[in-house]
């Protein structure tokens, strides 16, 4: 069953819910079973995370609804009988877990859309989040009476703004559970990883580590890991290539905790348990970049200032070593600097590894002054505005080598004033190299979270010769 927070918390939780948006009625659904390859056989159920939230029930079939004109909020669910208990034995009664996150008004799931078609009768404004899943846009579309293609934009703004609002500031509890992830789960990933690595086995062995590992706990991972040799793509999750000596292997895996809260580490690992000089000074240019950004962070300094101030470190960096050239803030400025780092350097954290992406990230990480930046490279900033006290965010500075993005930009001589394609060529084998960590913002500084996964050349050959 359930893991939950005190019941206080999700009654507080949904009070300033209803301060923020202020009128209306607001519907949440849960997520639902979602089939595998015929109904009965499902993918594995996530909750979705703006229920788990305000709601904290985590099984499929349920609904939440605040109508704040009333200040009444109901709880729809699945009614339980001796057939179903068949299949899954004995499960705590829908209206003893209502309970415990304290909503006492339930229903059955069966009257959830007269409930709704009699709400939109009245012509009562009904906020909704933006649906990401099919299946709930299908039902969203025919209990509220939108064709699907609008439900985006009949979306709640204000409904939105409130969620972003609240859940962006991490409580105490819940930097908890993001570090029983990481220290419980995560960190013993990496250091499996990093004492079994060696020339001949398969990426799909690691990838099979951090799955374990996380499962071992009864918990899962919070996207599908990245085991990789060929770093320098972003997200490539197959794991079919044998590791050969003077790879670099680059595992970007985080778990969930016990309340589905994300962690999201990256750390990159010398096949040979020992980097190359050439490998070595990418790396220590990489941990520059990281140092410097969270040199910087504390609540008030923009995110995008923190980015713009990796990539300079990264340019700086790259001059010295001959692959580019010029005047740094003008390489910075010119977007230059994107063929070897080309994302952002972090996302908001917390019940998504991506922290309510799917409520947009325009809202998220971005606002009236800070907007997002239309430059390559730049414009995957998924968090540009200002920090502030509470919010827990990844810093994960890359430096890639991609032969084909190299080539393009060598045959159009784009940025050939500020790069040296020549010296490029003695790289293309290099691959990539991302470290990344998770960090709050406390009230005048930053906390890395959890303890120290190795990281340093010294700690990470370490850990390999164990
Ligand atoms: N693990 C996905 C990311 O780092 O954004
Ligand atoms: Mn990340
Ligand atoms: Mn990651």
């Amino acid at each position: 069953m359930e893991r939950l927070f005190n019941k206080e918390k999700y009654i507080q939780r949904r009070k300033q819910l209803k301060e923020k948006v202020g009128f209306g009625v607001i519907f949440m659904p849960g997520n639902f079973h979602l089939s595998m390859n015929y109904p009965a056989n499902p993918l594995r159920f996530r909750q979705d995370s703006n229920f788990l939230y305000f709601f904290g029930l985590d099984s499929p079939e349920l609904a939440g609804v605040i109508d704040v004109d009333n200040d009444e909020e109901l709880l729809f669910g699945p009614e339980f009988s001796v057939d179903d208990l068949i299949w899954t034995g004995q499960v705590e009664m829908f209206d003893q877990r209502a309970f415990k996150v304290g909503v006492s008004k339930v229903f059955s799931y069966s009257k959830l859309e007269r409930y709704i078609k009699k709400t939109v009768e009245e012509k009562r404004k009904i906020h909704f989040l933006p649906p990401y899943q099919g299946e709930k846009k299908i039902v969203l579309s025919e209990m509220l009476g939108f064709p699907v293609a609008k439900l985006k934009e009949q979306a709640s703004d204000v409904l939105i703004k409130a969620v972003v609002a609240i859940r962006s500031k991490k409580d105490a509890d819940e930097v908890d559970e993001i570090e029983y992830a990481l220290n419980n789960i995560t960190a013993e990933i990496y250091r499996q990883c990093m004492s079994v690595i060696r020339p001949g086995i398969k990426e799909s062995e690691f990838a099979s580590i951090a799955e374990g590992y996380a499962l071992k706990h009864n918990c899962r991972l919070a996207y599908p890991a990245i085991c990789t040799v060929n770093g320098q793509y972003l997200h490539n999750e197959s794991y079919d290539n044998i590791l050969k000596d003077g790879q670099l292997l680059l595992i970007d895996a985080g778990s969930e905790s016990p309340m589905h809260y994300a962690s999201d580490i990256t750390r990159t690992i010398p096949v040979s348990k020992k980097f190359n000089t050439q490998q070595k000074e990418i790396y220590l240019l990489v941990l520059d970049m990281q140092q410097k950004a969270l040199s910087l962070m504390k609540p008030g300094v923009p995110y995008s200032f923190v980015h713009k101030n990796a990539c300079e470190v990264l340019v700086k960096g790259m001059i010295q070593l001959g692959l580019m050239k010029g005047n740094v803030a003008e390489v910075v400025e010119a977007g230059a600097h994107a063929l070897f780092f080309p994302h952002g350097l972090g996302h908001l954290l917390g019940l998504d590894v991506h922290d309510m992406e799917d409520l947009g990230e325009a809202n998220t990480g971005y606002d009236e002054t800070y907007k997002r930046s239309q430059q390559f490279g730049t414009r995957f900033l998924r968090y540009g505005k200002e920090l502030h006290e509470g919010i827990v965010i990844t810093v994960e500075p890359g430096i890639y080598f991609i032969p084909e993005l190299i080539d393009q930009w060598k045959s159009e001589s784009r940025y050939s004033q500020f790069i040296n394609y020549a010296a490029l060529e003695k790289y293309k084998n290099f691959g990539g190299i991302r470290i990344e960590d998770n960090v709050l913002i406390t009230n005048d500084n930053y906390k890395i979270l959890g303890n120290l996964i190795p990281k340093s050349v010294f700690d990470v050959e370490a850990a390999c010769n164990l």
